[in-house]
């Protein structure tokens, strides 16, 4: 029987299902032997054009493993299309974008859904089946892993069962894994969605506007999760931020984005008035250094609208 401290009664009988015996304090580990701090996702002149209009522009990147790297920007300023370009949910126009130095634009076929599968992608909305129990939610994450039939006739194996109990165990939500997904809060769906990205074992998390829809306890929960993910477990997140003290909070290394072009890639402290000015405009910064508390609100303004 495995000795977890706090799991509950509903969750143990899952994890007393599985043959090997974990360790005491679950923390899974630093992902496939990266070593910290080495580059592995580049971008080289990336460009997205729709049409006439430029989405990305000319965006050169280069990301350790296991940073935590904000996107800011206003909207419009192509922060979606930059973090979708990354796992192929949309083309670059031109440009290259390596991990571990192998192109990812050449992908095909099942190396491309491999992949697909190693980047979690996590949104706004947090895109759980709102009938199907937590549990099964996040079992769901595991799928790219699994034949066919297995998930077509929602077969979870045991081992599978005790490390999605295990996840929630580890975002705090192990108490809720039986109860209907639909019912809870927004924070606590989106822990939800976090535990149903980690059962993908992603090397990266691509997060576009996780907390948007979040009270600011809730956002800060779900940040702090987003934060453990990347320093224990070795994981690259980036993540799309409408709200600069957020950024400046959790994420050590923040890129500004301004009109598709990269304008501030640096760390909190670096990022002065005058780069918030760049990367939101004049009056907007103005309204940040008031009242930083309604930059949540300001930032989501279309880039064009503020002088
Ligand atoms: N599928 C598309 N077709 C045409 N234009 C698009 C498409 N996707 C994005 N764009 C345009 O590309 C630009 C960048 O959009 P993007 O969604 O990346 O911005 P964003 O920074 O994520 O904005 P927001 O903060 O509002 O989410 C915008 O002008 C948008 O209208
Ligand atoms: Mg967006």
């Amino acid at each position: 029987m495995i000795q977890i401290k706090n799991l509950s009664t509903v969750a143990a009988p899952y994890v007393a299902q599985v043959s090997h015996k974990p360790r005491k304090n679950y923390k899974p580990p630093i992902q496939r032997g990266y070593i910290s701090g080495r580059p592995m996702l580049e971008l080289v002149n990336v460009t997205k054009k729709y049409g006439q209009a430029i989405a990305v522009n000319g965006v050169s990147l280069s990301i350790p493993a296991g940073s935590m790297v904000a996107v800011l920007g206003r909207s419009g300023a192509g922060k979606s299309t930059l973090l979708r370009m990354i796992n192929r949910m949309a083309e670059p126009t031109s440009g290259e974008v390596l991990w571990q130095g192998k192109s990812v634009l050449q992908l095909r076929g099942s190396a491309l859904r491999a992949w697909r599968a190693r980047c979690g992608m996590m949104f706004q909305q947090f895109n759980l089946s709102p009938r199907l129990d937590v549990l099964t939610n996040v079992l769901v994450g595991s799928v790219s892993r699994r034949p066919t039939l297995q998930t077509l006739i929602k077969y979870f194996p045991p081992h599978e069962r005790a490390r999605a109990v295990l996840e929630l165990h580890a975002l705090d939500m192990a108490d809720l894994a039986l109860q209907r997904a639909g019912t809870l809060s927004g924070g606590q769906q989106q822990r939800v969605a976090i535990a149903r990205t980690m059962m993908q074992l992603p090397d990266l998390v691509l997060a576009d506007e996780p907390i948007a829809s979040l009270d600011p306890a809730n956002a800060e929960t779900v940040m702090s999760a987003l934060s453990s993910i990347s320093r224990e477990r070795g994981i690259t997140v980036l993540v799309n931020l409408h709200s600069l003290e957020i950024a400046r909070t959790y994420c050590p290394r923040i890129i500004g984005m301004a009109k598709g072009k990269v304008v501030f890639d640096g760390s909190p402290k670096q990022l002065d008035a005058a780069m918030v000015e760049k990367i939101y405009g004049r009056r907007k910064s103005a309204e940040l250094a008031l009242a930083p508390a309604v930059s949540t609100a300001l930032s989501s303004i279309p880039t064009g609208e503020v002088a």
